[in-house]
């Protein structure tokens, strides 16, 4: 696919307006880029930069620091970058250097990040309230704490302190969690991308390939279109699929076993996040495909209730509510369904939660609740559902043709003015689907 442009830097100016238009004007803001981790000693994780300095610049480098400050004459954003410097330039590429984050990340100011002991006191003296994020970085919070100090050091000499310390994820969190149109096309692209993904990996699935052969099939897809995996991708074969968080991928895929493959492609720094679970072979049991349709069900029961004005919480409900009644009438669960309901007997077969926000994150910043009640749900919010069942291969209390299945299916969408819109509706979903898919491989 054809790469998409980047946002401009005008996007990014407006972004930070508004988060300033929010704050307020006696405000400073701070935010650090992702530091650097180390995979073994000299060599280091594939470098992802901090979601909401990303959102805020773009900026890609690590040892930055972004400070807004509302209002100031010379200037509201202003960064704190590494010095251009050719020798290491040699070694690790590229930096774009204070001018750089002026003439092409549209910064007000910027600096070299080896000054910002000497140059942020400065900046914090005569504001008030400090938005930060607190306990994300240890070592920048003693860094902050250092710099207030220094400002507090020269009240004698008329110096005013900041007094307010306040947590940004408040304000920014927010902004996030909406989804302007361009966001959206970078979504559906990271969407579109994991679509062909899965579609690929179905194809070439067949008894005797092992996880992580499928693995590469769909990661494939993902760099062969400038993206990576936005997390750990989940292959999981018969019982393993049945471990939520499964990410060793190194066994056998056998016949007559079902595969779940949890994967999703980052793109320009945006989430997309699907599951889908197919038979090996290409044709589901009668059992799987039982358990299949009750999954796809619930997941079209919790999308009934994805529009403007719903509370979140009410598809996880009714996704719990379809399980618990299939899974009765299948005979997995015995009793009243209201009891299995408030007794969460249901947990037994569905440990999780039918969803969460996406974004730059694959589980992206907002809050689900507000006031202790469930949030209502608004056009531009972004979201994942999810159901899924897992029987426990040891799990005596029920016949052993259930066992060690596991199954979820994950989709992706974005709340509109009117409803929803599933960004990924255009993988294959039902068992019948799926199955068609795979014979024309
Ligand atoms: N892939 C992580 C999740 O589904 O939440
Ligand atoms: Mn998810
Ligand atoms: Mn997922």
């Amino acid at each position: 696919m054809r790469p998409l442009a980047d946002l401009t830097p005008s996007r990014y100016a407006q972004r930070r307006k508004q988060l300033m238009r929010m704050s307020g004007e006696d405000t400073i803001l701070i935010l650090a880029a992702a530091p650097e981790r180390v995979r073994s000693r000299d060599t280091h994780h594939p470098y992802r930069q901090d979601s909401d300095l990303l959102y805020l610049t773009g900026f890609p480098e690590p040892e930055a620091v972004l400070v807004l400050v509302p209002g100031r004459e010379h200037g509201e954003a202003i960064l704190f970058c590494r010095e251009r410097d050719p020798d290491r330039e040699g070694w690790d590429g590229p930096r774009c250097g204070p001018e750089g984050a002026v003439d092409r990340h549209g910064m007000d100011d910027a600096y070299p990040i080896t000054d910002i002991d000497d140059i942020l006191p400065g900046l914090l003296e005569g504001r008030s309230r400090v938005y930060y994020h607190f306990g994300r970085d240890a070592e920048f919070d003693l860094k902050l704490i250092g710099w207030v100090n220094r400002v507090r050091a020269m009240m004698r000499m008329g110096a005013q302190p900041p007094h307010e310390f306040l947590e940004l994820g408040h304000l920014l969190d927010e902004q996030r969690l909406f989804k302007s149109a361009d966001e959206l096309k970078l979504m559906q692209r990271a969407a579109d991308i994991s679509i062909r993904a899965h579609e690929l990996a179905m194809r070439a699935s067949r008894p005797g390939l092992y996880e992580y052969e499928l693995q590469a099939e769909i990661e494939r897809v993902f760099r062969l279109n400038d993206a990576v995996p936005a997390y750990g991708s989940i292959v999981g074969a018969g019982r393993n699929a049945c471990v939520l968080h499964y990410v060793a991928n190194n066994a056998l895929a056998r016949d007559g076993d079902l595969v779940l493959v949890d994967a999703g492609a980052e793109y320009r720094g945006y989430a997309s996040d699907i599951t889908r679970t197919f038979p090996v072979n290409g044709r589901f049991s009668p059992e799987q495909r039982a358990l299949h349709d009750l999954v796809g069900a619930a997941q079209a029961a919790a999308l009934m209730h994805a529009r403007p004005g719903v509370a979140y919480q009410d598809g996880h409900e009714a996704a719990v509510r379809t399980l618990t009644e299939g899974l009765l009438k299948l005979g997995l669960l015995k009793g009243s369904l209201e009891k299995n309901i408030s007794t969460g007997a249901y947990k037994r077969f569905y440990r999780h939660k039918t969803g969460h926000w996406l974004g730059l994150d694959v589980h992206d910043v907002g809050e689900y609740r507000i006031d202790g009640e469930s949030r209502l749900l608004e056009p531009g919010m972004v979201f994942t559902v999810e159901p899924g069942l897992y029987v426990a291969p040891d799990d005596q209390g029920v016949a052993a043709k259930w066992r060690g299945i596991g199954i979820r299916i994950e989709d992706d969408v974005v709340i509109t003015r009117d409803g929803h819109r599933v960004i990924t509706d255009k993988l294959a979903r039902s068992a019948d689907d799926v199955e068609s898919l795979m014979a024309t491989a």
